[in-house]
């Protein structure tokens, strides 16, 4: 049982989205380890222990909609941990931003009544998302879209345009969504909202990404890893998520903060050579 209760975690409701696998996964044990009863919300059944397992698909509103119900008889829920997602070539452009943004933006905002004053909600953004400032005004179109169905209506009418890659777009709403909404929820009710961005990261993402032909070894070994000189691991990811979360950082929200070792930060002064992009494919 790890001895830092000072996080704030113990005796909390946590619910974890994609926490069968991955980061998700990893921030579901580091939570029931610091004593919080983990709820964890996922197509697949989890593998560490948990209070509860929700079988939900993000790509289906009306059992999101039913998931968000049940969850509701165990308010207060003092922090959620939206971390389910997939890669862009599963599924299709359209699949990846329903699941990705469109179906964890409706659980998020069904949880809403259920989450408790104070309560702090942190997602999984993705380095992908490091461009969303030349983006910004076609993404704050969608974001003002608030049914579910109407924003997958507004990605049918003009993918090409809209939706793009899918996973690409889906993070870079995540980010203006995170940003917007960290506000309003601070406003209105002192909820905090933050994203974090992270680098490759050796999980069942990577490696179905591996087998689709949408990344490469090759891009994987030539992309720069400065403070640990290697992909990350799930378990590196979920420490920020888990400590981003935390009521410590009572001043911080609407963050994005990169947890890519230094890559996006590094590219945007020119400290990164882009080079390694060229010719190397990548998700
Ligand atoms: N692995 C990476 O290199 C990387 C990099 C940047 C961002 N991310 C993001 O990290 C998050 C976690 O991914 P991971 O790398 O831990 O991968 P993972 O595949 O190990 O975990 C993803 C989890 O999401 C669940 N999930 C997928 N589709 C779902 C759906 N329709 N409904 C409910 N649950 C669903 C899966 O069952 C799985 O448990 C994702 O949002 C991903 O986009 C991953």
């Amino acid at each position: 049982m790890l001895q830092l209760d000072g996080l704030g975690y113990r005796g909390k409701t946590v619910v974890v989205t994609g926490g069968a696998s991955g980061m998700g996964e990893q921030v579901a044990r580091i939570l029931g380890e610091l004593g919080a009863l983990v709820h964890i919300v996922d197509i697949q059944p989890p593998k560490v222990p948990c209070a509860a397992f929700h079988a939900c698909d993000l790509s289906d509103f009306a059992q999101v909609r039913a998931t968000a119900q049940v969850l509701k008889a165990v308010a207060p829920i003092h922090f959620l941990f939206p971390c389910a997602g997939l890669p862009p070539h599963l599924k299709g452009a359209l699949y990846c931003m329903r699941v990705n943004y469109i179906g964890t933006r409706l659980l998020v905002e069904s949880l809403l009544p259920a989450l408790a004053d104070g309560a702090g909600i942190a997602l999984i953004s993705s380095d992908a998302a490091m461009g969303w400032q030349k983006n910004l005004a076609q993404s704050l179109e969608m974001l003002a879209i608030t049914d579910p169905d109407e924003a997958y209506a507004w990605c049918e009418a003009d993918p090409e345009k809209r939706v793009r890659d899918g996973y690409t777009t889906s993070k870079e709403m995540l980010v203006v969504w995170v940003s917007h909404a960290a506000v309003r929820y601070g406003n209105e009710r002192r909820i905090r909202f933050n994203a974090i961005g992270p680098c490759p990261t050796k999980t069942a993402f990577m490696e179905q990404s591996l087998a689709t032909g949408a990344v490469t070894e090759e891009f994987l070994d030539a992309w720069p890893y400065p403070s640990l000189g290697r992909m990350a691991t799930a378990e590196e990811q979920a420490w920020p998520l888990v400590l981003l979360n935390s009521p410590l950082n009572g001043a911080v929200t609407g963050a994005f903060l990169y947890t890519d070792q230094g890559f996006a930060s590094g590219a945007m002064v020119g400290a990164i050579d882009m080079a390694f992009m060229m010719g190397a494919k990548k998700a």
